[in-house]
């Protein structure tokens, strides 16, 4: 049974800290990465928190302390990861159609780089030459992902350089005398068949050959979670068994050793997160009954801009009979988390618990209706500690000049 916070737990920090609140529970972080290392036990293997999924200083810290290291998507992201306390050496950057001058930074910082155009590629070898190892994300034409929005490795996808143009990285290579030590895919987010990855590994182990000092194999993040009910996620151990077995062969046939890198969000900090709104009216819906909260899409964005279904918990009154809702926003426009829901009975007042809160709910939230971001609450050993104050007026001021 995973860890999980009780409902009692959710409705005292509801009560304590007001609502809408995300809260979040280290130790499941902790235990959802143990299960990566169990999964992947003997395979040559580093994992990186791909930290766009919840960038809290709290969070990058408590990943730093279980050992994780951190993949970034802005220099900003890397910024962040240092302040967390993080070596450059434990910390990846993945950037897609950024300024070079950033890339520049990024290298500033001492860390590891994936470059994925050839315009950068190209600016990246004449200026460092072969004095900085870096990576190159390649385009694997695979069309993996939960959805078309986080699908990102497909023929028609602007992510990476595209298979077809390897020549062209060959002739870079030679040209510029590029040190590339990495080749990084990734194919998607929400990948639960474990073939996706293995695919991505033989299209990589083909082209490495012609990357003599190839060091690393980095397959980006994208393991699924259950969100409904009777969902599966990736099945984490046929994946480690997988790997382990490829690399291993391949070390055998090629007489050099490859490390495989990962970059998994959702997986580590999705389940981890709760989000608690609490009801502010209830109004007829045709056969159902709007249940109308606190918050809206400008804090959880998901179900509206990727149809995400989320599990929604009656944490005040779980034993209520069960009755249709729609579960919607306090937003100016249509902002719906669950239609046609079968709840516990939801009385105003009621607070609801929205799960899989942790990973791009909070991160991906906006002050949209000038309402106040949630707070933050991070839950570790059984303590609860305010991660991220509640918003004020200031906080929507802030930056703007003329006040
Ligand atoms: N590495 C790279 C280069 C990525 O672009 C991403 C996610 C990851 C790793 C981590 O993927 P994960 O393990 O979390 O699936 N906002 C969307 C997800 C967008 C993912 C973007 N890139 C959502 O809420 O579903």
């Amino acid at each position: 049974m995973a860890t999980e916070l009780s409902h009692e737990q959710l409705v005292a920090l509801a009560g304590e800290y007001g609502t809408p609140l995300y809260v979040y529970h280290a130790e499941r972080i902790g235990e959802q990465y143990n299960h990566l290392l169990a999964a992947f036990r003997g395979a040559n293997v580093r994992f990186f928190y791909a930290a766009k999924a919840l960038t809290n200083i709290n969070i990058l810290r408590y990943i730093k302390s279980i050992g994780c290291n951190v993949d970034c998507s802005s220099v900003n992201e890397a910024r962040l990861a240092l302040l967390a306390g993080f070596d450059p050496t434990n910390i990846l950057y993945t950037s897609n159609n950024i300024a070079f001058e950033e890339i520049e930074e990024a290298q500033r910082l001492g860390i590891h780089i994936n470059i994925d155009s050839l315009s950068n590629l190209r600016k990246f070898g004449l200026k460092f030459g072969h004095s900085y190892p870096v990576g190159i994300r390649l385009r694997p034409n695979i069309m993996a992902g939960g959805n078309l929005k986080i699908s990102t490795g497909h023929a028609d996808s602007k992510f990476g350089i595209p298979l077809e143009q390897i020549n062209e990285v060959l002739d870079l290579v030679k040209e510029t005398g590029l040190f590339i030590r990495t080749l990084h895919i990734h194919t998607g987010s929400e990948i639960k068949d474990v073939e996706v990855f293995a695919r991505g590994i033989e299209v990589l182990f083909d082209v490495a050959a012609h990357f003599p000092e190839l060091e690393v194999i980095d397959l980006g993040g994208g393991f699924k979670v259950p969100y409904e009910p009777g969902e599966t996620g990736t099945d984490i151990a046929l994946l480690g068994k997988k790997v382990k077995e490829e690399f291993e062969q391949y070390e055998k046939k090629y007489g050099r050793p490859l490390q495989a890198w990962f970059e998994p969000g959702k997986f580590l900090v999705s389940e981890a997160g709760y989000f608690i709104t609490k009801v502010n009216v209830l109004k007829p819906a045709g056969q159902a009954v709007f249940a109308g909260v606190d918050t809206g899409l400008n804090h959880l964005i998901r179900p509206m801009f990727y149809g995400s279904y989320h599990v929604i918990d009656n944490i005040s009154n779980p034993g209520g009979e069960k009755k249709f809702y729609n579960v919607v926003g306090n937003i100016c426009e249509t902002d719906t988390f669950a239609e046609n829901r079968l709840l516990p009975e939801i009385r105003e007042g009621d607070y609801l618990v929205i799960r899989n809160a942790g990973a791009y709910c909070f991160e991906m939230s906006s002050h949209y209706n000038s309402r106040f971001k949630p707070a933050e609450v991070l839950v570790k050993e059984g303590e609860a500690r305010l991660i991220r104050k509640r918003d004020e007026l200031e906080d929507l001021l802030r930056g703007q000049v003329g006040v």
